[in-house]
């Protein structure tokens, strides 16, 4: 898949579960997939801020996450590789307990269908979409690309 694939496979897969009130999205992790979401939900006017394990000066290292940095990030996107099969009992090292209702969790990973980071968003109420849809919305774009 391309970055361009990537990129609307997310923003099909997201849009229908997004909120008004969510302004603001933490990114977690920086690689390839994160710089293609970051792309997305900022052509949607939504503003990203990356975690890393080692930050530059515009993102966070998971230290520095708190109850202040995740009540205004009501979106969070995992983009890391953490609780992929067979690894499933590793999730982002994030406050969980300050998840609430009003979140929506992200995970690029689909396989296992609920990961760990999902499963703790959803014990806090969170609503919660794994990395299927985007999967499958990526795959209808290639089709229609390859086939026009
Ligand atoms: N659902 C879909 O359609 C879809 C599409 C694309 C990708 N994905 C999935 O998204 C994930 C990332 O893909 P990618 O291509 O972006 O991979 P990548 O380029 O390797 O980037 C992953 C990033 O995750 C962070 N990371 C890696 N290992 C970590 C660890 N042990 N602890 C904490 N952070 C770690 C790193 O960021 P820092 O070094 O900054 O911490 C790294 O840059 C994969 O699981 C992939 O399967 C899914």
């Amino acid at each position: 898949m391309d970055t361009t694939q990537t990129i609307i496979g997310f923003l099909n897969a997201i849009k229908p579960f997004l909120i008004k009130t969510m302004e603001q999205a933490l990114i977690l992790g920086t690689g390839g997939a994160s710089k293609a979401v970051v792309f997305a939900l900022k052509k949607i006017g939504i503003k990203c801020l990356c975690v890393s394990r080692l930050p530059n000066e515009q993102q966070l290292n998971y230290n520095q996450l708190n109850e202040l940095v995740l009540k205004h990030h009501l979106l969070i996107v995992n983009t890391t590789p953490l609780g992929t099969s067979p690894n499933i009992n590793e999730c982002p090292n994030i406050p969980y307990q300050y998840i609430t209702e009003k979140h929506l969790l992200v995970d690029l990973v689909y396989n296992p269908e609920e990961t760990l980071f999902l499963k703790k968003g959803r014990k806090n109420l969170a609503k919660i979409l794994n990395g299927k849809s985007m999967l499958i919305h990526q795959a209808e774009e290639a089709w229609k690309i390859w086939n026009s």
